[in-house]
């Protein structure tokens, strides 16, 4: 059974729970952060810990906790659990309202380890379809909660045999995906949006990576040019480095993962390595 922590206790994750007067509940009002280990390492938690600060900054949640106690409690949630991979949810609702709608500076920390979830092989060798979705993220830099549009668009992805959809806005940008960053090549030049995205880690790493191996361009893209791509890929912390292949039912590049692409997957995998060893 895995264990949770919840508002303060380790609980069996089938009793974690919350009362219903949570603005989680009622408002979907709250922020959160998704992290994995690699060979039971948390990867980047400091980081992910600070996005999730800034999550609740940019929604006007005061947390009461410091980033060291919401470290140490990660650490010991994760002590607590035997995975050999773990994926790490870290939560902070809106916490206990009398008005049921605004907060009143009860916020609610949970931390929920579970095992790690990893995509089939085929994804990484043979790519993946992906849809694009109309859609404009509300406050793009916050990991809230509130993830209505990101489980419609990926049903709807579902029912496309495609694995993750693309948000397009109101000017025909493509921006990210419902829990990954995008990428593409064009004339051998990495081009990714810049704005109006979540600043995914997976996608920060994969720069820094990439600033020795190809040119970059880090500017707004639009559906023409993401259909016209020599390759095109998908980053995120539940993914890695995902070759896309097809995007609605157009074929990109040569209809397999391209040679930019597999370099980029390769360098990230021995990044994460890398990372293991180090901690
Ligand atoms: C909207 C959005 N964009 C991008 C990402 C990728 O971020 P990361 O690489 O930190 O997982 C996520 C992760 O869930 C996300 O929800």
């Amino acid at each position: 059974m895995d264990v949770y922590y919840v508002d303060g206790e380790f609980v069996d994750a089938a009793d974690a729970c919350i009362p219903v007067n949570d603005l989680a509940v009622l408002r979907g009002y709250g922020v959160f952060d998704f992290l994995r280990t690699y060979r039971g390492k948390p990867f980047h938690l400091e980081e992910h810990v600070e996005r999730l600060e800034n999550s609740a900054r940019r929604i006007g949640l005061t947390l009461p906790w410091a980033a060291a106690e919401i470290i140490r409690i990660v650490h010991e949630t994760l002590r607590r659990n035997r995975h050999e991979e773990s994926g790490i949810r870290i939560v902070a609702t809106g916490g206990a309202s009398t008005d049921f709608l605004t907060p009143q500076g009860k916020p609610r920390l949970l931390v929920m380890v579970t095992p790690l979830a990893a995509p089939p092989d085929s994804w990484y060798s043979a790519g993946v379809k992906i849809i694009t979705f109309h859609f404009d993220r509300l406050i793009t830099d916050a990991k809230s909660i509130n993830y209505l549009a990101a489980t419609m668009a990926l049903e709807e992805a579902r029912r496309c045999q495609a694995v993750e959809a693309v948000y397009v806005d109101r000017e025909n940008r493509v921006q990210e995906g419902t829990t990954s960053n995008l990428f593409l090549f064009r004339d051998g030049m990495l081009i990714t949006p810049g704005k109006g995205i979540l600043s995914g880690i997976t996608r920060r790493v994969t720069l820094e990576i990439a600033e020795t191996l190809f040119p970059i361009d880090i500017r707004d893209l639009n559906k023409e040019e993401l259909m016209d791509a020599e390759e095109v890929f998908i980053t995120g912390t539940s993914k890695g480095v995902v070759p896309v292949v097809k995007v609605d039912e157009n074929v990109i590049g040569s209809g397999s993962p391209g040679p930019n692409t597999r370099r980029l997957m390769e360098a990230f995998r021995r990044y994460t390595e890398r990372y293991a060893d180090a901690h």
